[in-house]
């Protein structure tokens, strides 16, 4: 009778297990491209919206603090900028670190191009740019990226940058992104 009653216990509590939502049941996707952040005089893809100047006169760094900053960037298929585009981003970005080399960056990355064309992701989340490879989480997307979860690795390819694979002034980051979808 106790061990009828214990595999029965033991067989309800692996059916609960088996029937529990974690993530069994997701796909896991690679996406990696490119993000071009120009600051060019004539078509720049990043603008300064707002920034304290008092706040700055304690703290410059790279991005004086409390900056504010718009973008709509380009993504691309390798790091040259004439290399295939295959989506883009736009988000804003906020120097938040009084060290000015830390963002508060928001970003929607939509592809225009290949198996995920019209769909986005989100990632959110401190980003100090200062390091040579950071990470940002994915908080969700839209279309084929429905409720999607995951991490960006972030790698800098050049801050500030103007040679042959970037004509235009600029920063290029790697992001190679990971994406739990259902
Ligand atoms: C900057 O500091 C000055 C002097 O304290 C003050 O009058 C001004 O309102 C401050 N500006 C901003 C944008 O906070
Ligand atoms: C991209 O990220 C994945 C997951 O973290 C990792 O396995 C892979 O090696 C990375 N690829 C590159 C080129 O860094």
């Amino acid at each position: 009778m106790r061990i009828q009653f214990l595999l029965l216990t033991i067989l309800l509590l692996s059916l609960q297990c088996n029937t529990s939502p974690v993530s069994g049941s997701r796909k896991v996707t690679n996406i990696r491209f490119y993000l071009h952040n120009t600051h060019s005089v004539n078509d720049p893809s990043s603008v300064l919206v707002a920034e304290n100047k008092n706040a700055t006169t304690h703290a410059r760094g790279l991005v004086p603090f409390s900056s504010v900053y718009v973008f709509d960037d380009v993504l691309t298929e390798g790091p040259a900028s004439t290399s295939k585009v295959i989506g883009n981003a736009q988000g804003m970005y906020v120097e938040t670190g009084k060290d000015g080399y830390t963002i508060l960056e928001t970003i929607d990355c939509e592809m225009t191009d290949g198996p995920f064309k019209g769909s986005s992701f989100v990632m959110f989340s401190r980003n100090q740019f200062s390091n040579p490879s950071r990470e940002l989480p994915v908080i969700g997307g839209r279309g084929a990226f429905q409720m999607a979860q995951g991490y960006g690795l972030l790698r800098t390819v050049c801050i500030n940058c103007i040679n042959s694979v970037n004509p235009s002034k600029g920063d290029i980051i790697e992001y190679n992104v990971t994406l739990y979808l259902h």
